[in-house]
């Protein structure tokens, strides 16, 4: 049981039930976090215009529709919410560059192994992560997305969740190789003043992330981006 309602609202968020009544209450589109123009030199520097995209928990976002806008071919984007994929399918139908699914990201047997070269994931793990089994649920839904992409393939996880709540599950679940960026909460494509740290530039990273506070500061106004390889080598070693 949680205690207080701000609890209960952010626990909702690993609820099937809570999404469908939201896509059907609010149609979009909205982005969470950053929209595609903020994140473009990001996907632009890690993601080749030949790789085969999976956006996990697309939503109403126009996340898909950026990339597709430049240059990138193949997206298929999955939600567990089949009131958002309808309308999304609906919306897109003259798009043949994108695809729509429902799906559970802890279960995406549907694809199969190695077939994606990114996956790109924009509040979807922070949203498993709110809701009852968070630990179990996140794990299974990191399993999957290590499973569907080919080896030095990347998962770009977009976050509010600094180092500290992330490196860990990231490194138990699979075996990465794990870059971080950061990019202000209000970005936007007309900059008045330098941002914090600059967009393209890894931040330092050290094994429990305190290198990124003493780069940052505490506490930075900042969402962070986790550039994550597959790195199939790094799991034998570790195996050994
Ligand atoms: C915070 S929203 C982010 C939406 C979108 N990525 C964006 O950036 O605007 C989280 C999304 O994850 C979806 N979701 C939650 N649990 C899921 C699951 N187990 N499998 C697939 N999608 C899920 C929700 O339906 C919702 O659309």
């Amino acid at each position: 049981m949680t205690t207080t309602a701000t609890a209960s609202a952010t626990q909702a968020y690993g609820e099937t039930w809570y999404w469908d009544n939201r896509y059907v209450n609010e149609p979009g589109p909205f982005d969470w976090y950053q929209k595609y123009q903020t994140l473009a030199p990001i996907m632009n520097l890690y993601v080749p215009r030949n790789h085969r995209i999976l956006v996990v928990g697309c939503g109403n976002s126009a996340f898909g529709e950026g990339l597709v806008d430049d240059g990138y071919e193949d997206v298929v984007n999955v939600d567990i919410s089949s009131v958002v994929i309808e309308a999304m399918k609906n919306k897109y139908q003259d798009h043949s560059q994108l695809k729509y699914m429902q799906m559970d990201v802890r279960n995406m047997s549907a694809f199969e192994s190695n077939s994606f070269g990114t996956v790109i994931d924009k509040g979807t793990l922070d949203s498993l992560l709110c809701g009852n089994n968070s630990r179990q649920n996140a794990t299974k839904m990191l399993e999957e997305v290590w499973r569907v992409l080919k080896d030095k393939g990347v998962y770009i996880l977009v976050t509010y969740g600094a180092p500290l709540y992330r490196l860990r599950l990231l490194r138990d679940s699979c075996s990465w190789n794990i870059k971080l960026h950061v990019i202000e909460k209000l970005a936007s494509e007309e900059k008045s003043s330098a941002p914090i740290w600059e967009l393209t530039n890894p931040v330092p990273l050290n094994d429990d992330g305190s290198s990124v506070e003493q780069a940052l500061g505490k506490n930075p106004d900042v969402h962070y981006i986790y550039i994550c390889v597959k790195d199939e080598s790094l799991k034998s070693s570790s195996q050994a």
